[in-house]
């Protein structure tokens, strides 16, 4: 039997504060994965400024993909195909990836893939788990989304549950600036964590009434507010490590419980995680323990994998170029676009 072509893609993902391009063999080996991220640029902002991320995307692009290319050992003649993410993002920063994808689509005659961010972020778990195939539950936990999705197979979707309010991602920005840690929050509270007591304040775990996969973060965000003001109108100091570490757990208690309350009802016992908070220590040993206490083998991606890069975008782009997906030189950028929808 003629064994089965490889398929090379180039990967561009530009729908935050990252620029980045990766060429990915097969869906699942990463031959490159370069990521200019514009972090230093937006934390003299507090935050990331759309129009500022746009601009630098243009700045970096040609030489981030060239990286990639030159990484990779490859040429345009040795692609299959291009795939880019259209959405979710910033208009102004999605554009770039997307314009960027149509110019070397139509150039090197290539077929272009459309790519949902999301999608990407489910798919970095292909990459160092050789061996998972859907049917899966996924955690998808970042700074704009937090869902529990029913993986059905490849690139097949089911959204069962999300957030009512900020995604996980953004409670944890939000907290990480009340409590004075800066930009970008994530990692800064999961690091100062490790010197602080979780147990010190009781912070809620909020249920949404009706809906067991739905995930509510504004009232343990507003109960870390009120904190800091009684504190403050006390004079009392306000312990910067205690408050992140109770905080954190919080958030994560929540994550876990939900995800496998879901893996058990949809009797699917495999788990995976993905999106920035992902990368997150104590969400990880949670899950671990929970999961090793019930018998269920979990997946996630290494950090680089787990916050935003092309290499994922890669790997979702040859699942959906299986699938027999191709998008005209038409393709726009989709701010608001829903995971499963093209
Ligand atoms: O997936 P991602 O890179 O971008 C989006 O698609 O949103 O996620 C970024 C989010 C940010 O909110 C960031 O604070 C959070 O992921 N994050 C973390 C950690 N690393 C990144 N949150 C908690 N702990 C971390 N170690
Ligand atoms: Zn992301």
């Amino acid at each position: 039997m003629e064994a089965e072509k490889d398929v090379l893609i180039l990967a561009i993902e530009s729908s935050c504060d990252e620029t980045a391009a990766a060429v990915v063999k097969n869906g699942r080996e990463v031959l490159s994965n370069v990521i200019s991220s514009q972090i230093a640029l937006h934390t003299l902002y507090g935050g990331v400024v759309p129009e500022i991320a746009s601009r630098k995307h243009i700045e970096k692009i040609n030489d981030v993909i060239q990286e990639a290319l030159k990484k990779a050992m490859v040429s345009l003649g040795d692609l299959d195909a291009v795939g880019v993410t259209y959405g979710p993002g910033l208009v102004g920063a999605l554009l770039v990836g997307v314009a960027e994808a149509k110019a070397i689509s139509y150039a090197a005659g290539l077929p272009l893939i459309g790519v949902h961010h999301i999608e990407g972020h489910i798919s970095a778990n292909y990459i160092e788990h050789k061996e998972l195939e859907p049917p899966f539950v996924c955690l998808v936990v970042s700074g704009g989304h937090t869902h529990l999705v029913v993986v059905k197979d490849y690139g097949v979707y089911e959204i069962i549950g999300k957030t009512r309010d900020d995604a996980a991602g953004e409670a944890f920005d939000k907290v990480a600036r009340a409590i004075g840690l800066g930009y970008p929050g994530g990692p800064k509270i999961d690091k100062v964590s490790k010197e602080g007591n979780p147990d010190a304040i009781h912070f809620p775990r909020a249920k949404v009434e009706d809906s067991p996969y739905d995930f509510s973060f504004s009232g343990v965000k507003s109960a870390v507010l009120n904190h800091i003001n009684g504190c403050r109108m006390k004079g009392e100091t306000i312990v910067q490590a205690d408050i992140a570490a109770s905080f954190q757990k919080a958030v994560c208690e929540v994550l876990v419980s939900h995800a496998l309350e879901a893996v058990r009802a949809y009797q699917i016992p495999k788990l995976a995680l993905a999106g920035g908070v992902a990368s997150n220590s104590e969400l990880r040993f949670m899950m671990k323990e929970a999961c090793r206490k019930e018998g269920i083998p979990l997946y996630y991606p290494s950090p680089v994998l787990c916050t935003d890069n092309a290499a994922m975008i890669g790997a979702a782009a040859y699942f959906e170029y299986r699938r027999g997906v191709r998008h005209g030189l038409d393709l726009n950028a989709v701010p608001n676009l829903k995971l499963g929808e093209r």
